[in-house]
């Protein structure tokens, strides 16, 4: 099985040691990814993504592979300020403040007035918007409640393209038809796992991220449009790196780490769904490139069925389906 140019549009590649340690987890296989701006201090200046880029460059070596950068928005974002940061960025992340990892710079409120100036901006600029959707709700609620925020948004700035980051619910797939300018990413975990695998049994604090893992309805819609890859939805892990010690922890930090698996599974959930190979392909790389209009390093990933081993940690970071093994394996890497 073969996948061309696979792209990752939503990756958590941090910084300093944890960067050097993971970056080519993904960087190996593929051909880029849209690199989260949740490092502390969250890069929101030109000087913090360029330098942050040539970390990321630095970090994957002779590796093929292109971090798309984006910036944490913030609402004092002028459109002279994002006319100067326009060719260093692929789209800016909208997080609610507070929500995530490392997010309590992000927005409070959702006052359309407020965020007109920029988004406005944005919009006129052709950049697009990548939005964490979940409000401060109950924590099984969150996303459903932030749908009617993407859809003022979305009314608000029909030009401006709006990426409802990795969703996790069968409101936020529904809202996908209802507004023209409303795109998805969807991570693996999402499409894999319910709150039952997380805290039905054992506690499982590698599974452990936000958003948590919904109900089984959830993932059915969720499935439903990964594997007949809808035109408006992309894969994007959310692959989060976080230290062993950070996850098995009282205070257990939010995020799962999938890069190093993320193809093999996908390869092996789409043949057990009996979807057909091109729209894996479209779901990985294809839908990506229409929707961001970008052109993505030629890069051809073989996979071949061969059981697969997981290590039990990748540099101190424990991976989704540590010491499990899985159908795919990594054969070869074409490059051109
Ligand atoms: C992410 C992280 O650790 O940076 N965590 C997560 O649970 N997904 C942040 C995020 O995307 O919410
Ligand atoms: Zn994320």
């Amino acid at each position: 099985m073969q996948l061309t140019a696979p792209l990752d549009m939503h990756l958590h590649l941090r910084d300093g040691e944890m960067l050097d340690n993971i970056a080519k987890s993904s960087a190996q296989t593929f051909s880029g990814a849209i690199i989260m701006p949740n490092l502390v201090p969250p890069v929101s200046t030109k000087e913090e993504v360029i330098a942050y880029k040539n970390r990321i460059l630095n970090a994957i070596g002779d590796e093929q592979f292109t971090p798309y950068m984006t910036l944490f928005f913030k609402p004092t974002y002028d459109k002279a300020f994002l006319e100067s940061i326009r060719d260093e960025i692929t789209a800016i992340k909208l997080y609610p403040a507070g929500i995530t990892t490392n997010s309590e710079g992000g927005v409070s409120g959702f006052d359309v007035e407020e965020l007109r100036p920029t988004l406005e901006a944005m919009s006129e600029l052709d950049i697009p918007l990548c939005i964490h959707g979940e409000t401060n709700g109950f924590v099984m609620d969150r996303e459903a409640e932030f749908v009617s925020i993407y859809e003022r948004l979305a009314t608000a700035f029909p030009k401006l393209k709006i990426i409802m980051e990795h969703i996790t619910t069968k409101e936020s797939v529904a809202a996908l038809d209802k507004y023209e300018n409303l795109y998805a990413t969807i991570t693996l975990h999402h499409l894999l796992i319910t709150l039952d695998d997380v805290a039905g049994g054992m506690l499982k604090p590698h599974l452990f991220c936000k958003p948590i893992a919904k109900r089984p309805e959830d993932k059915v819609a969720l499935l439903k449009v990964a594997l007949e890859a809808h035109p408006k939805v992309m894969f994007g892990s959310d692959s989060a790196p976080h230290p062993r010690e950070a996850k098995e922890a009282c205070g257990c930090a939010a995020g799962v780490f999938t890069a190093p698996i993320a193809l093999q599974v996908l390869a092996e959930l789409f043949e057990n769904e009996n979807a057909p190979l091109e729209n894996l392909q479209a779901f990985v790389s294809g839908n990506a490139q229409h929707i961001y209009g970008v052109k993505p390093l030629p890069k051809t990933v073989v996979l071949e069925k061969k059981p697969f081993t997981v290590p039990s940690s990748y540099n101190g970071v424990v991976p989704m389906y540590a010491d499990e093994e899985i159908a795919y394996s990594i054969k070869e890497i074409i490059y051109g």
